[in-house]
């Protein structure tokens, strides 16, 4: 028996386009805008290729206007109370509850998807967003009371999920006080179009949301407005990596949500029918073009054979056609240059060895379908097992063992989603912290829900959406720092000792793999005291140096099995020994920068008392336990990022130095540092109490020289995966732009001044967060 046709109206819908009259200005200030000079463009829909509406394009001067609506509505927006914007986030909520069917059908028109998908998955996670961030704004002032929101925000946003990633953008930015605007896809700006008419139905102040329709150029437009405090983006690492560029020069928050190319782990021992009905949900959900799609199958040797062919069996029996049928399992591709660049990809597969095994169903004639497609014997570094496809195809490969799978895993640029699957749970949550993704799903996959933040690793971007570490993207620290970062001039030296000084002769090395190193360069550079003379020589380190202190830190990345407990430890045997030293460090502090004895005392145990409370902290920073709508578990656990590489500030050389590289060690991470140039034997000195102090091997390595260039030489590093910088302006931008390669998690100081001395601005949780990214794992229960 086959199923008969089951189709939704559209009716609801077109009554809605056509009360527009089929043509949509630009949502400003809470009014309609339609500029006699704006160019428009059509969206259609891709299950029949016709054209729904006519679009405005927003140019500079809208863009302009938009952007100044969001900037003025802002006080006002942010002196409500949390409780105020509550009900107006409430609000959108209810209606969005009471509109659904009509949000559920325009979205599978605009989009392509199945109503089956929109109606049951898209719209209530919607609704559960903004009822879960009505909860943030209403409980903001007692949950985050350091903070304070950012001001006009700009939000971009892919086609493949309109309403939910709108929602993932919109709800967390009013919730914490900020205005919003937004840019939807070109494909499919309706739904965002019919949000904004409701935001206005409900009475949300002018202003305080705007959504500008437009291509590419628009969202540029965004990016580099100076008046937008931050840029949220989802879509593809390409523009990603762009947008990093572009506002590397400015002190914007950026968070980007990338592609993926998620693995789907099946070991022997999983339930194999879930594990194919899952792989149905990761791969053919919304036609394969999720960012997090299940797109790499890595499957068990001993099982590969029966995977596949009850794959092909279950494969079969897909339903694809159109979306509005609620019977269909896969709609439409978004569009004919999706489907050429899915098309060209799978071919390039096949040159490169893999077969191909395709749904043999019947498309329709009309609109833009593409048929479910399995790759097996793909090798792991063919184009078609690391690209992105975006669509309905499955890559597929095998492994023999558990470690095997990790590393196949673990075997790409991007990081953002990983399923596994065993019925042995001691198994997949050994492997679950060794997969570098931001979700780990544990039999299941494709779960989502507002509590749980969402984000990748690596190249699949950073920062997260939804739950408090979401709401945090959208705040900032009441007490920033304010003033300039200044470079201290190098002195040269105009006071020469008549007594030869014997200490004098040693020059400081550089301190890698916990050796204390030449330089490469076999160059050293005079360090001067306050009064002129000759403090001492530090190594000229390079590029080389750099090179093998990072290869150093990548090998002692055991440091972050180690117990937090045991860490603790370890930090408190540094404040133990930097104690035993502090008359040493009081004078070299001293001497080199001038500071009279009181300060340098209170530096050294102003450094003293912060080492404490990392040791305090280590074992402190835990993560959460979501409770999402199913029968389940989500576990958010907070991860070191990997190699930190710090660039340390002049001033306050010891403090400064301290403040940055005790957040990274208490939670895990290794660490390539570069002290301060003028300062750095107050660095040098530091090595002997690591070397005291029971600190693994390569956990901590030192390399002196030039900050600019050996920052510069790990920004660009690839196996550095996070990046601290203190510095100037340009030093900042310099950072942000060279490390958009692999997309490593980036603080600095943006070019201005902290205060080193100030335990809120300088030590505690947020550089404990800075230090961290979170992994959630998805554990469901019951039978
Ligand atoms: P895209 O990254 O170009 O578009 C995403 C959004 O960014 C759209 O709103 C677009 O108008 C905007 N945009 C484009 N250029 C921009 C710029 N220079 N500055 C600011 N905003 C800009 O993605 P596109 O072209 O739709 O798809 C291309 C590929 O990207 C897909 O085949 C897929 O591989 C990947 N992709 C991944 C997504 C994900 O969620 N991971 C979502 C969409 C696309
Ligand atoms: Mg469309």
């Amino acid at each position: 028996m086959d199923y008969s046709p089951a189709p939704e109206s559209p009716d609801l819908a077109f009554e809605w386009l056509q009360k527009h009259k089929a043509g949509f200005g630009l949502f400003i200030n809470g009014k309609w805008h339609k500029p006699k000079t704006a160019k428009v463009f059509k969206t259609v829909n891709p299950a029949s290729g016709q054209k729904l509406a006519a679009v405005t394009e927003a140019g500079k001067s809208e863009v302009d206007t938009a952007v100044k609506a969001a900037k003025l509505a802002f006080p006002k927006w942010n002196a409500l109370s949390g409780h105020q914007r509550a009900r107006y986030l409430y609000a959108i909520a209810r209606q969005i509850q009471k509109h659904s069917r009509l949000f559920a059908v325009l979205e599978s028109l605009d989009n392509g998807k199945t109503i089956r998908e929109t109606r049951d998955i898209d719209i209530p996670l919607v609704i559960r967003h903004f009822y879960h961030h009505a909860g943030w704004a209403q409980t903001l002032e007692s949950e985050f009371p350091e903070h304070t929101p950012l001001g006009a925000v700009g939000q971009i946003i892919p086609w493949n999920f309109p309403l939910m990633l709108l929602s993932w953008k919109i709800a967390p930015a009013l919730a914490a006080g900020n205005t919003v605007v937004l840019k939807p896809a070109e494909f499919t700006p309706l739904t965002a179009l019919l949000f904004a008419e409701i935001c206005s139905q409900i009475g949300l102040p002018p202003g305080v949301l705007n959504v500008i329709t437009g291509p590419g150029e628009t969202g540029s437009l965004m990016v580099k407005h100076p008046d937008l405090k931050k840029i949220a983006f989802t879509g593809s690492t390409e523009i990603g990596r762009l947008i990093r560029e572009q506002t590397a020069n400015s002190d914007k928050k950026l968070t980007l949500e990338l592609g993926g190319k998620s693995p789907f782990i099946v070991f022997e021992d999983a339930d194999l029918d879930s594990a194919i009905e899952g792989l149905v949900d990761a791969i053919w959900f919304n036609q394969g073009q999720v960012c997090c799609a299940g797109s790499r199958l890595l499957v068990q040797e001993s099982v590969a054979e029966k995977v596949t062919s009850r794959l092909k069996t279950r494969m079969a029996k897909l339903r694809v056609g159109d979306p509005l049928d609620k019977s269909m399992d896969m709609g439409a591709i978004i569009a004919p240059i999706q489907k050429k660049r899915i098309q060209k990809l799978v071919e390039l597969g096949q040159k490169e060895g893999a077969e191909i095994w395709q749904w043999q169903g019947k498309l329709p004639e009309q609109g833009c379908y593409f048929p479910p497609t399995l790759l097996t014997n793909v090798s792991p570094a063919s184009t078609v097992a690391q690209t992105e496809i975006f669509g309905p195809v499955l890559t597929s490969m095998t492994f023999r063992t558990p470690d095997e799978a990790v590393m196949l895993a673990n075997n790409s640029a991007y990081g953002l989603a990983a399923s596994v699957w065993s019925e042995n749970i001691n198994q997949s949550l050994h492997v679950a912290p060794k997969l570098k993704v931001g979700v780990v799903w544990i039999n299941c996959t494709n779960q989502f829900d507002a509590s749980a933040g969402f984000g990748g690793y690596r190249e699949s971007g950073y920062g997260r959406e939804g739950g408090h570490e979401g709401m945090l993207e959208y705040l900032k620290q009441k007490n920033e720092p304010s003033g300039t970062y200044k470079r201290l001039a190098l002195k040269s030296v105009t006071k020469h000792s008549k007594t030869l000084n014997t200490e004098l002769d040693r020059t400081a090395k550089l301190y890698i793999g916990a050796k204390q190193t030449r330089p490469d360069s076999g160059y050293s550079l005079p360090v001067v005291n306050a009064d002129g003379s000759l403090a001492g020589e530090i190594g000229h380190g390079n590029r080389k140096d750099i090179r093998n202190a990072v290869e150093a830190a990548n090998k002692a990345s055991g440091w972050q099995s180690v117990t937090p407990h045991s860490r603790a430890q370890i930090l408190y045997f540094i404040a133990e020994n930097l104690e035993t030293r502090a008359d040493e460090f009081r004078n070299r502090l001293m001497k080199l920068t001038g500071v009279s004895g009181k300060q340098a005392v209170l530096e050294v145990e102003t450094s003293v008392k912060r080492i404490f409370t990392y040791a305090a902290l280590a074992d402190k920073h835990e993560g959460l336990i979501h409770q999402p709508p199913m029968r389940g578990l989500a576990l958010a656990l907070n991860e070191p990022i990997g190699v930190i590489g710090i660039v340390c500030p002049d001033e306050s050389p010891l403090l400064g130095m301290l403040s940055l590289l005790l957040p990274a060690l208490a939670m895990g991470n290794t660490v390539v540092l570069i002290p301060s140039r003028p300062f750095a034997l107050a660095a040098t000195d530091f090595y002997q109490v690591l070397e005291t102090s029971d600190v693994p091997s390569g956990v901590v390595n030192i390399v002196t020289g030039d900050a600019l260039e050996l920052g510069t030489v790990l920004a660009k590093h690839d196996d550095v995966a996070g990046l601290w910088v203190t510095g100037t302006t340009e030093e900042c931008a310099n950072a942000k732009k060279f490390s958009s390669g692999n997309m490593k998690i980036i603080w600095t100081n943006d070019g201005k001044q902290l205060d080193w001395f100030d335990n809120q601005q300088s030590e505690g949780r947020e550089w404990m967060r800075r230090a961290s990214q979170v992994k959630n794992v998805w554990i469901p229960y019951g039978e």
